[in-house]
């Protein structure tokens, strides 16, 4: 099977702008500033790039949206939050080269007529602060900046990486995604009436790796891109690999490679004896079962089998997991980031996180699955974001696909199986192909 191969990922950091000069850096936004903004967009639209932020949205899509609107203020917005748990890939590439995403956001930039760029990242990501404002800085001196980029840190939370509570940030507001009907695309940031004028300011949200993938199309063609990955995603994806593997990290691969070489090749397999049970991709969609690891990494595959692609970062259980535990550590992580400002989000994850709880500690049984359950799938209604619909993935997805262990813990609790935390990373230790994790929020 193929090694991990790609152009996001240099096989070392790149030391500065020369060296990203020297492979071909650059040459994508000279082309860009030849063209058209629509030329631009039309050339994303060939490639067919879609979204690495989780959803997969169509790229083409926003910037034409953009570049048709009346409004002429429009702004660019580069999500390099990263708060997915079991994903470190925006971070890994911004560490070995950031120019590329620098290039990206000036390409987005001209391909949307943006006044300025943001990027949003968390207080603590200080290497991929440093690493991106020297790049900025080198670029800046080469004329290679045409529209101002700054940098805006944010709080640790789960919710910085949801669009909306990012807008909200750059604004200098807390993490709570806004109320809108419009995705940012259409009512952006910094919007106001002027004169009875109402100003939407159409705002480009797109993530790091969607935007470090432009600079290259735009050098090498979108037949070049789609000569890898599949008609329904091309490209490759910058993937994540965590959890009860033998070699956790970070690996691009081209779309369509099956999730089995992902687990059992570049993650090296599960320990001796042990055997997959379950995978997630974060905490954002329904679990997969060992007998799909056959199945392509792109997002309509994913989609087949009733999971999701989301941001590439797979968490892996093996045979030893208590999948109730699993169950209860993610409602509660969702539950405790949730922000409250929807009362069936907030209300949603703390009954479906007692319920498991009691099931683990061996006061549960059927009625407390069934509340658990329902509570999760009634968590998204009238909602402002997607974090309650993650719920609503995962904890009855869970429970119909380890049913019988489920009801293993009714009145019995959990047999003395490991605790189990929601892996989030904060760093990753690469020669020792190790991953920090700080856990996420639990209660006592
Ligand atoms: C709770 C939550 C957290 C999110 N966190 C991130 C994140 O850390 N990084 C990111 O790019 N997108 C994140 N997203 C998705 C963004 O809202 C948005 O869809 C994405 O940045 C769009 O970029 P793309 O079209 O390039 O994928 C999150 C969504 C939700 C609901
Ligand atoms: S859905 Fe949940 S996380 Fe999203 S805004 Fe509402 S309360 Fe906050």
């Amino acid at each position: 099977m193929a090694a991990p191969t790609g152009f996001l990922l240099a096989p070392k950091p790149l030391a500065s702008l020369d060296e990203y000069i020297a492979i071909g850096g650059g040459k994508g936004l000279s082309r860009a500033l030849t063209m058209t903004s629509a030329d631009i967009i039309a050339e994303v639209k060939k490639a067919g790039l879609r979204g690495r932020g989780g959803a997969g949205f169509p790229t083409a899509i926003k910037w034409t949206t953009i570049s048709h609107s009346s409004c002429p203020t429009r702004y660019m917005v580069c999500n390099a939050a990263e708060g997915e748990p079991g994903t470190f890939k925006d971070r890994t590439m911004i560490r070995r080269n950031p120019y590329q995403l620098i290039e990206g956001i000036q390409v987005a930039a001209l391909a949307i007529n943006a006044k300025k760029c943001f990027i949003g990242m968390k207080t603590s990501f200080e290497r991929e602060y440093l690493r991106l404002s020297g790049a900025i800085e080198e670029m800046s001196a080469r004329g290679l900046i045409h529209t101002p980029v700054q940098i805006v840190r944010g709080p640790e939370d789960y919710l910085l990486g949801e669009e909306r509570a990012l807008l909200e940030v750059i604004e200098g507001k807390e993490a709570m995604p806004r109320e809108a009907d419009n995705p940012p695309y259409q009512i952006g940031l910094f919007t106001r009436t002027m004169f009875d004028v109402y100003e939407p300011n159409p705002t480009d949200v797109n993530n790091a790796e969607t935007l470090s993938n432009v600079g290259h199309i735009l050098r090498e063609g979108p037949e070049w891109f789609r000569s890898m990955g599949t008609a329904d995603t091309p490209g490759t994806m910058v993937f994540t690999i965590c959890g009860d593997v033998r070699t956790p990290g970070v690996y691009e691969l081209p779309m369509g490679t099956p999730l089995r070489e992902l687990v059992e090749v570049h993650g090296g397999g599960t320990r001796p004896g042990r055997k997959v049970k379950a995978i997630y991709s974060g905490v954002t969609n329904p679990v997969i079962t060992a007998d799909h690891l056959d199945t392509p990494l792109d997002f309509g595959s994913m989609r087949t089998i009733g999971a999701g692609l989301g941001s590439g970062g797979y968490i892996v259980y093996d045979d030893s997991t208590c999948m109730v535990r699993v169950a209860y550590r993610y409602a509660e992580f969702l539950w405790l980031e949730s922000c409250g400002q929807c009362s069936s989000c907030k209300d949603g994850g703390h009954t479906a996180t007692i319920h498991l709880r009691k099931l683990v500690e061996g006061s549960g049984n059927s009625v407390d699955l069934a509340a658990a359950i329902q509570a999760a799938v009634k968590a998204p209604s009238g909602t402002r974001c997607f974090l309650p619909s993650e719920l609503a993935n995962i904890v009855p997805s869970t429970a119909d696909a380890y049913r019988d262990e489920f009801v293993g813990h009714f009145n019995r609790g959990c047999q003395g199986h490991a605790e189990i935390t929601v892996p989030k990373i904060a760093d990753y230790d690469e020669s020792a192909r190790n991953f920090i994790y700080t856990h996420g929020r639990t209660t006592p």
